[in-house]
């Protein structure tokens, strides 16, 4: 199913590209963001970037160059403690926030969330079928990831994360109402290549109903990052520009 249509089509194009800056030192990731430069306004700080020391400053330096940031700390604990930590990521320029769990730890994000985007961490792309019977999951992926978007809308999130691969019956059942992010884009078929298990390439993901992708290795480990990136955007560019 193409599902590109009305609602999805308001956010700039050269947004719709997130990278991944998944680096151990802050100090590599802001010399990744320069190596890359106007190619990519849009950046993802996750753990391996907390754990590094620096976060928030590198946070501030992003906002200051005009990037926009998805801090994607994937909060999970009881909800008193999620509303505190997602009021903590108000009025600092950040764009989206991750939150992980229950109907009421996505409540407690959704009413603290102020000026960011609460998106709902469905299940991730390097879980397959296998990983979520080991997990206790009987359901099938797509039913999970449904009820867990139907959820995150009723408890206030804006979008949720899903694999290129749920995105169609997403939009089929829930059409523009909700933001759709993809990480999992692989330019092939990946089982032997990396971590990531549920995968599609660029163009397909948009194709399946996706608004923004998140990518980190098949840019970050391209012989070229930025000749990578500007590659991605052109896809996403012709995607976009077609309708
Ligand atoms: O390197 P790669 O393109 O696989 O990076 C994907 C990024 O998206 C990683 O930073 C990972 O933490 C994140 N992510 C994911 N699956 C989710 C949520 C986030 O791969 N469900």
């Amino acid at each position: 199913m193409d599902s590109r249509g009305a609602g999805r089509c308001e956010i700039d194009v050269s947004d719709r590209l997130i990278v991944a800056l998944d680096f151990s030192r802050s100090g590599e990731a802001r010399s990744f963001v320069d190596t890359l430069g106007s190619s990519v306004g849009f950046y993802k700080i996750g753990l391996e970037l907390f754990m590094a020391g620096g976060y928030f400053e590198l946070l501030e330096w992003l906002v200051a160059r005009g990037k926009k940031v998805f801090v994607d700390l994937k909060f999970f604990d009881v909800p008193e403690t999620v509303k505190g930590a997602v009021r903590g990521l108000r009025n600092r320029g950040v764009t989206f926030a991750t939150v992980h769990g229950n109907q009421a730890i996505l409540e407690a994000a959704g009413k603290e969330k102020g000026d960011v985007k609460i998106l709902a961490v469905t299940a991730l792309t390097s879980l397959d079928r296998g990983d979520l019977d080991d997990l206790g999951f009987q359901c099938d992926i797509e039913r999970l990831v449904l009820s867990r978007a139907r959820r995150a809308l009723e408890a206030g999130c804006d979008g949720i994360i899903s694999s290129g691969l749920e995105a169609p019956m997403i939009r089929y059942e829930l059409g523009g109402k909700i933001l759709v992010v993809t990480p999992g884009i692989r330019p092939v078929d990946n089982t032997s290549i990396d971590d990531q298990k549920r995968t599609v390439d660029v163009a397909q993901a948009f194709v399946n109903g996706a608004d923004y992708i998140v990518v980190g290795r098949p840019i970050r480990n391209a012989p070229d990052p930025k000749k990578a990136a500007i590659s991605i955007q052109n896809t996403i560019s012709t995607f976009w520009t077609r309708q």
